[in-house]
């Protein structure tokens, strides 16, 4: 997240294409693909696209819903978004679902992610008071859904938390964990019937960290060395109670699979041939990515054994008689581990990593201090979006590789990529994310086909432009576009869905589908 105007950072990208592209060049690693990959995705692969309820819904007071935190913190801090906009409407799928779901089976993808606003179908987030038409819209979707034979993975908590448990701590108050679990058993007990995979939390790395570490996201809370430690381990062990109750009281019947969703950048060394930029890197995944994954997927549990000390000792050298990062019992230790049917994986970008004692930007205490590394881009990594996005795709085939090679329960259990996606400005000739999943894509073939990764599906995020959080509706996501402008949203299809859609039809990825004007000798839109 930053804080700079939308202005100066559409300047800023401006300025890294073309010094990117020479870089690149004067590289020679602005490789021009051409022709159909070599290999095909395997038969039981699934294709999918995902959205949320907060970023594309609206209706955010229609239908008996209650507030979001989001709901609530947009109207009081308007200027928190980097427009200055709200999801009040959003991409108003709340009255367009029917569409939405027309676009799902344009792109004939096997799967649609989505997730429940835990305030539309509990609008004071307890189940003493269930909104039956909140209950109906989700239903309504679903079933359409499975009609389509296309199948819904839901997620439970994707950030828009109700306003009363924002106002009683969030993710800090560990009471909110009984109240998630209960919300989670309405859900299943309403739409377990249809739903057969089902994510508890979305990217607690992200929400924890900017939402309760610093003020990208809210409740903004910049608690930055107490509430982020005490966001992820209330979240890790939500999680692990709503898996042990699904498993315990749905699953026999039921037969879904559940899991979380955890967000990871690919961490390359800065000198590769350096000792500690090496351990640099290992280490900052452990801090990014192994906080969650270990307690969850490890043989042994618990916390990373690097995790553990880097906290600890910063928390003694600081004066506290107790650490950062609390600690989990045993009980509690026991039903995190093996708390997961599937891996679920977000990946948009790689940082290049050294290591760090302090850095102007980093608040003491805080998570990124206790990291002690320091994160920047590869000027030899392309950035034609987002400030933040680095594009390196052999990155996305060295995190697989990571999960696979750290985690031996990644055998039997598959991994689905859960979201990967690009971020522009806007516009329906959108080559660069023609190439970035192309690019993406073709590196999760050669992780399953020459590295034996167990990947077995694949959402694109987003299916169409939405808020994207603090970013407002300056930044798109979008295979399309929505004009949020105009009264009715209209959507359009951009030039990546017809290759998505061409993607999943063929199993193959053909680099000369959509081609950049320059590159042809017709028209872009030949054949579609
Ligand atoms: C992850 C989040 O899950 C999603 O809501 C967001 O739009 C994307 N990242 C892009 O930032």
């Amino acid at each position: 997240m930053w804080s700079s105007s939308a202005v100066a950072r559409n300047i800023a990208v401006l300025l890294t294409i073309s010094y990117n592209s020479l870089l690149q060049l004067a590289r020679g690693s602005a490789v021009v693909k051409s022709g159909v990959s070599n290999y095909s995705f395997p038969d039981d692969f699934i294709f999918g696209v995902g959205t949320s309820a907060f970023q594309t819904e609206g209706g955010w007071n229609e239908g008996g819903k209650g507030e979001s935190m989001w709901d609530t913190f947009l109207h009081e801090h308007p200027t928190f978004t980097v427009d200055h906009s709200n999801g009040d409407v959003a991409a108003d799928s709340y009255h367009h679902y029917m569409e939405d779901i027309e676009l799902i089976k344009k792109l004939g993808v096997q799967s649609y992610r989505m997730s429940i606003s835990w305030p539309r179908i509990l609008p004071n987030g307890t189940d003493n008071n269930i909104n039956q038409e909140g209950v109906k819209y989700y239903r309504r979707i679903l079933e359409e859904l499975v009609k389509a034979n296309i199948t819904p993975v839901v997620t439970l908590f994707h950030w828009d938390m109700p306003t009363p448990f924002m106002n009683l701590g969030g993710w800090t108050n560990a009471k909110v964990i009984d109240y998630f679990e209960d919300y989670a058993r309405v859900a299943f007990n309403l739409y377990g019937d249809l739903v057969k995979m089902w994510l508890t939390l979305n990217e607690p790395h992200e929400s924890c960290l900017s939402g309760y570490g610093n003020t990208g996201l809210v409740p903004a809370l910049n608690s930055h060395g107490l509430g982020i430690y005490l966001c992820i381990h209330n979240s890790l062990l939500a999680h692990a109670r709503v898996y042990r109750m699904y498993e315990k009281e749905f699953k026999p019947d039921q037969k879904g699979k559940v899991s979380i969703v955890l967000e990871s950048v690919w961490t390359e060394p800065k000198d590769p041939n350096k000792q500690e930029d090496v351990e640099a890197a290992e280490n900052y995944l452990q801090m990014h990515l192994g906080i969650f994954a270990h307690p969850i997927f490890s043989e042994e549990g618990n916390y990373p054994r690097v995790v553990r000390e880097k906290v600890n000792n910063m928390s003694r050298l600081q004066g506290y008689s107790r650490s950062r990062l609390p600690y989990f019992t045993d009980e509690e230790v026991t039903a995190l581990r093996g708390s997961a049917d599937f891996y679920a994986l977000n990946h948009y970008t790689s940082v290049s990593v050294s290591p760090s004692a302090m850095e102007f930007y980093w608040k003491v205490p805080s998570y990124y201090h206790d990291t002690g590394v320091r994160m920047e881009g590869d000027p030899f990594w392309a950035r034609p979006g987002a400030i933040w996005q680095f594009l390196y795709p052999p990155g996305f085939r060295k995190l697989l590789n990571w999960l696979q090679n750290n985690y031996k329960i990644l055998k039997e259990i598959a991994i689905i990529v859960a979201e990967n996606g690009f971020i522009d400005f806007g516009g329906i000739e959108d080559y660069d994310r023609v190439d970035f999943y192309n690019d993406y894509l073709y590196q999760l073939l050669l992780a399953i086909h020459e590295d034996g990764c167990n990947v077995k599906g694949y959402f694109a995020w987003s299916l169409m432009d939405d808020i994207e959080w603090r970013d407002g509706y300056t930044h798109k996501f979008g295979l399309y576009s929505v004009d949020f402008n105009s009264p009715n949203r209209t959507r359009t299809p951009k030039l990546s869905s017809y290759n998505y859609a061409n993607i999943v039809r063929t199993r193959r990825i053909d680099f000369d589908y959509i081609k950049r004007p320059e590159d042809l000798n017709t028209t872009a839109l030949k054949g579609l």
